[in-house]
């Protein structure tokens, strides 16, 4: 009897393995390049680099998520933009979509906007179905940490299971390679 109980214990560990194996993560992730606060003009945005970490750690898939109409390069310019959009609570469209019904665990990266995720990140969360998802958060700011997006994110993503957000400085990001590594470690719990 034991011995068959035993059995049935290896069965149950080895469909449980194969089954989490399967499981698919994506990192969606919006950033921009171009001139902003605190790093001069930078070729790569400094939430692109934590995403590409991630992706790097997980080996997940890197989906970018761009605006039809790209943010201007001059940080002033993208700041006036940016908040009259928040103002006016715009859905600016995007350039291409992702399927993101195959994924189970999505990292989903941005920077904070004016205390909020950029609006063509609403444009992306709005066509998807995020039921039965857990989504990892993850942002870069220069000073109010994580902004209301702890709160706006879950409320968005009706239907997931939405972690608490990772929230990195923008120059940390962009030019300290190890403190952002371990940003992610903690946030991958490794
Ligand atoms: C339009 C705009 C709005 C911003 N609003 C905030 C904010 O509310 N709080 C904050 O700490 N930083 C704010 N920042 C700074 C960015 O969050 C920070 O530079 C971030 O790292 C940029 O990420 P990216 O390079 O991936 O786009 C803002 C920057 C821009 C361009």
């Amino acid at each position: 009897m034991k011995k068959v109980i035993l059995a049935l214990l290896v069965v149950v560990a080895l469909v449980g393995s194969a089954y989490s194996a399967e499981a698919k993560s994506l990192v969606i992730v919006f950033s921009r390049a171009g001139e902003n606060y605190s790093v001069g003009n930078v070729t790569i945005g400094n939430t692109m680099k934590l995403a590409q970490i991630v992706a790097e750690k997980t080996g997940a898939e890197l989906f970018e998520v761009k605006p039809a109409k790209e943010y201007p390069a001059k940080y002033d310019d993208c700041t006036d933009i940016a908040k009259r959009e928040q103002n006016a609570n715009a859905r600016p469209a995007i350039l291409a979509d992702k399927d993101i019904s195959g994924y189970d665990t999505i990292y989903f990266g941005y920077p904070v906007w004016w205390g909020d995720i950029p609006m063509c990140m609403y444009t992306f969360i709005e066509a998807h179905d995020w039921t039965g998802k857990t989504v990892i958060p993850f942002c870069t700011h220069e000073g109010s940490g994580a902004g209301r997006t702890d709160r706006t994110l879950p409320a968005a993503m009706r239907g997931a299971t939405v972690k608490r957000v990772t929230a990195v400085r923008g120059a940390t990001a962009q030019n300290n390679r190890a403190a952002a590594e371990r940003a992610i470690d903690g946030m991958l719990g490794r």
